[in-house]
């Protein structure tokens, strides 16, 4: 009678096992069958009831059906650990033979990089780069460029008035002072640096933004020498014929002076909010050193001439990169940056 619940109990637990789909059912099977009050449990109760003899032989049977079905347990639950195993690895899965990702090297700010190829170009025609203080005297933002206190050219630039006769810079202009009092002439300098100015900001406009100045000071320099090294600057930035318009100018520091303008890059010349719709974009303007300012600082204008010229250089990044709007410059956005 227990060989039958025995043997029952070993065919139909072992299905079980076989079936269970998940370690939880089999942890089910285990305890009815193999528990403390499990089905084995309670048989091994009723073996005190039997002849020694009897007892003898169903206790080694039912140990040998529980030796069986814990060994059944057992495999079936080292397959399922195994199956957890693959199932992890699977969605772990690194590709080892991959090449690590190397660092990301940073980069130049656009403006940045247009600054030192035209410095390398300049350089290159004999032209040495100046620096000068972005806080400046009124003396040589104005003064010593034929633009006296009462001057209505004053109002040309929105300026940010400081104390004690100081400006923040509206132009590079300035530093075209400090190079004629510190070189002799024939003297030949650009001055690259950043420039501050109280306006409205929009999509061509910023308050601070970037200008490089370049002078040349020697005997006969003509509007001939102007367009030259305009045109030379502009095909080594843009590596190709752009359009551009010269037209005149009025600035109190040149005469003549003119405005050189580029045909919009970012439109194409048909309008768009950079050239507000007109498809030409300030960019250069230049002439010949007044003589006022020569003379100012200690140049003889009877013996010596120059040309002079005030680019726009955050505006040129623009038109060499297509970058429709001035305020991504300076806006520390990284997305911006990377591209360059
Ligand atoms: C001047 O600043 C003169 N100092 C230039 C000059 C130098 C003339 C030497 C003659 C001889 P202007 O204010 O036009 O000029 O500015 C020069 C260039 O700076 C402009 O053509 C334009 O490209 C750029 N610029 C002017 N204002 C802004 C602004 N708010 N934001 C961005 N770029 C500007």
């Amino acid at each position: 009678m227990l060989d039958a619940t025995l043997s029952q109990l070993d065919r139909e637990a072992r299905a079980r096992i076989a079936g269970a789909a998940t370690p939880e059912e089999l942890e089910a099977v285990r305890v009815e069958a193999l528990g403390r009050k499990g089905t084995l449990a309670q048989i091994s109760k009723q073996l005190g009831g039997l002849p020694a003899e009897e007892r003898a032989r169903v206790g080694k049977l039912l140990n040998a059906v529980k030796q069986a079905l814990e060994e059944a347990l057992q495999a079936r639950k080292a397959q399922f650990e195994k199956e957890a195993l693959a199932a992890r690895l699977d969605s772990e899965w690194l590709d080892l033979s991959l090449p690590a990702p190397g660092p990301r090297p940073g980069s130049l700010h656009p403006v940045t990089q247009i600054q030192a190829e035209i410095e390398d170009l300049f350089t290159s025609l004999g032209f040495a780069v100046l620096d000068g203080p972005e806080v400046e005297t009124e003396y040589h933002n104005f003064d010593a460029l034929n633009t006296p206190p009462e001057h209505p050219a004053r109002d040309m630039q929105d300026t940010f008035w400081l104390v004690d006769g100081h400006v923040l810079r509206t132009h590079t202009s300035p530093v075209q002072v400090r190079g004629m009092e510190t070189l002799k002439p024939p003297l030949r300098m650009i001055a690259p640096g950043r420039v501050f100015r109280n306006e409205e900001v929009d999509a061509s406009h910023e308050h601070t933004f970037y200008q490089l100045e370049g002078m040349m000071i020697d005997r006969e320099v003509s509007v001939a020498h102007v367009i030259y090294f305009m045109k030379t600057l502009l095909k080594g930035i843009f590596r190709r014929e752009v359009t551009v318009r010269l037209r005149p100018g009025y600035f109190p520091f040149v005469e003549p002076g003119f405005e050189l303008d580029i045909h919009c890059l970012i439109c194409g010349g048909a309008g768009c909010p950079v050239c507000k719709q007109g498809g030409w974009v300030e960019l250069l303007p230049c002439g010949l050193v007044h003589p006022n300012v020569l003379r100012t600082s200690g140049i003889d204008p009877e013996e010596w001439n120059g040309f002079a010229f005030g680019l726009g250089l955050t505006r040129l990044a623009m038109m060499r990169y297509g970058i429709d709007d001035i305020r991504w410059f300076q806006s520390g956005d990284l997305r911006f940056l990377k591209q360059f």
